[in-house]
C-alpha cells in the first residue's frame, strides 16, 4: 500500500473538520468530492467569482449523508469574519480559492491583490486564531517565471512575471513568517487538468478548451510551432497532494514548506493534442480529429515548464498516479457525459 493508500483507508474512521476555500471551483470541488467521500467534515467557501453551483453539486453529490457531512458559506475570503466563521473549531485548511486569471490580474491589479493577498493573509490568520493543525494553500509554478529546459526544483530563482505571480510568492513569504505554530505548506501546481474545468473560460487550460474542440469537430488552436512542453498534473493527483502534506507530519523549515505538484513528464502540445485526439477517435471511430490550426505565441508564453517532484516524493509519499492517457480519458468522458 502506498502512503496515500494508507493515509485514505485511515481517514474514514478518523472524521477531522477541513475547511476547503474555492470550493465551486475546479480543483477545490474535487477536495470536497474527495473529502466527503472519506467521511469527512467540509466547510466550503466560495464568492464564485469563478466557480459555480454545479461544481458543488457534483461534488456533493445526492447522498443525504454527503450532504449532511458538508457546510457551504457563500462569502469571500476578504472578509475576515467570513474567514473567523469558517475556520472555527477547524482541523485542516485547504485554501484554494483566488483570482486565476494572469491576464486579469494585470486588468485588475486590485482585484488581484484583494482576493490574492488580503484574502490569502484573512486565511492565513484565521486559521491560526482558531488553532487549525494544518494549512495548506495553492500556489503556482508561475512564481518560477521563465525557466531553461528541463526540471524545476523549489530551490530554482524566482521571476514572478505577473501580478498573480507575485500575489503567489507573497502568499509564500506570508505563510513562512506569520504561520506561528500551524504548520503551513503551499504546493507550487504546474498545470492541472481534469473533469470540472471550465471550458468556456478564456483562461482555461488548454486541455479543456481542445477536449471541447475535438468533440465539436472544430479545428484546435495551436499557439506557436507545438513544441512547447509543459507538466501536465490530472487532479487526483493535486488532492493526493494535498491531503499528503495536510495529515504529513513533517514540520519543514522556512522555504522546505513548499513543493512542487507536477508529474515529472514534459509533454509538448503536439504530443497532447494527438493523445487526446486519439482517444475521442477510439470512443467515435467515425470523428477524425481535425488538423490543428497555428496562431503565432502569444506574448507572455512560457517555452517550458517542468517540476521536479523529488522533494514532495521523498518528505510526503507523493507519486503521481494518472498516466497522461489515463487522465485524458477521464478527462474527455467527463466533457461527454456532461454534454449530454
Ligand atoms: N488549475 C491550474 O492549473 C492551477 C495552476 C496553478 C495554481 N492554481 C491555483 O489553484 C487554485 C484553484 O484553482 P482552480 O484551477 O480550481 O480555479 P477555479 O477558478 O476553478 O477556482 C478558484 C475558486 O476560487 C473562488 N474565489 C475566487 N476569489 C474568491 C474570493 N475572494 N472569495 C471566495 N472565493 C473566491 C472562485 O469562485 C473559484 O470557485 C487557485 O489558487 C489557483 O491559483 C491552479
Amino acid at each position: 500500500m502506498t502512503i496515500y493508500e494508507e493515509l485514505c483507508s485511515a481517514l474514514p474512521s478518523r472524521p477531522l473538520k477541513w475547511v476547503v476555500t474555492g470550493s465551486a471551483g475546479f480543483i477545490g470541488s474535487h477536495l470536497v468530492d474527495k473529502l466527503l467521500s472519506l467521511g469527512q467534515h467540509v466547510t466550503g467557501i466560495d464568492n464564485f467569482l469563478s466557480g459555480n453551483k454545479s461544481n458543488l453539486e457534483y461534488a456533493v453529490g445526492p447522498s443525504s449523508v454527503r450532504k449532511s457531512l458538508f457546510r457551504f458559506i457563500k462569502g469571500d475570503v476578504r472578509d475576515i469574519q467570513t474567514c473567523s466563521e469558517a475556520c472555527e473549531g477547524a482541523d485542516l485548511v485547504l485554501h484554494q480559492a483566488a483570482l486565476v486569471s494572469v491576464p486579469r490580474s494585470f486588468e485588475e491589479p486590485h482585484l488581484n491583490n484583494s482576493c490574492n493577498i488580503t484574502g490569502f493573509l484573512n486565511m492565513l490568520l484565521s486559521a491560526r486564531e482558531a488553532g487549525v493543525r494544518s494549512f495548506v494553500f495553492a500556489s503556482s509554478a508561475a512564481v518560477y517565471g521563465s525557466q531553461p529546459e528541463g526540471a524545476i526544483s523549489e530551490d530554482a530563482p524566482l521571476k514572478p512575471l505577473s501580478p498573480y505571480a507575485v500575489a503567489k510568492r507573497t502568499g509564500e513569504l506570508y505563510a513562512s513568517v506569520l504561520s506561528g505554530g500551524m504548520r503551513a505548506a503551499g504546493l507550487r501546481y504546474m498545470n492541472v487538468y481534469g473533469p470540472r474545468q471550465d471550458p468556456s473560460s478564456p483562461y482555461s487550460g488548454v486541455i479543456s478548451i481542445w477536449a471541447r474542440s475535438l468533440l465539436e469537430g472544430r479545428n484546435p488552436v495551436i499557439y506557436g510551432d507545438g513544441r512547447t512542453t509543459r507538466d501536465f498534473v490530472y487532479v487526483g493527483d493535486v488532492v493526493q497532494a494535498n491531503l499528503l502534506v495536510a495529515l504529513s507530519d513533517i514540520r519543514p523549515g522556512l522555504e522546505g514548506g513548499i513543493f512542487n505538484i507536477g508529474t515529472g513528464c514534459p509533454v509538448s502540445l503536439e504530443k497532447l493534442l494527438s493523445t487526446m485526439a486519439g482517444e475521442v477517435e477510439s470512443l467515435y471511430p467515425d470523428r477524425k480529429g481535425k488538423e490543428p490550426v497555428h496562431e503565432p505565441e502569444r506574448t507572455g508564453d512560457i517555452r517550458y515548464s517542468l517540476a521536479d517532484i523529488s522533494r514532495a516524493r521523498e518528505l510526503l509519499g507523493y507519486e503521481p498516479r494518472y498516466s497522461l492517457e489515463e487522465g485524458l480519458a477521464l478527462t474527455i468522458q467527463s466533457f461527454i457525459n456532461t454534454r449530454m
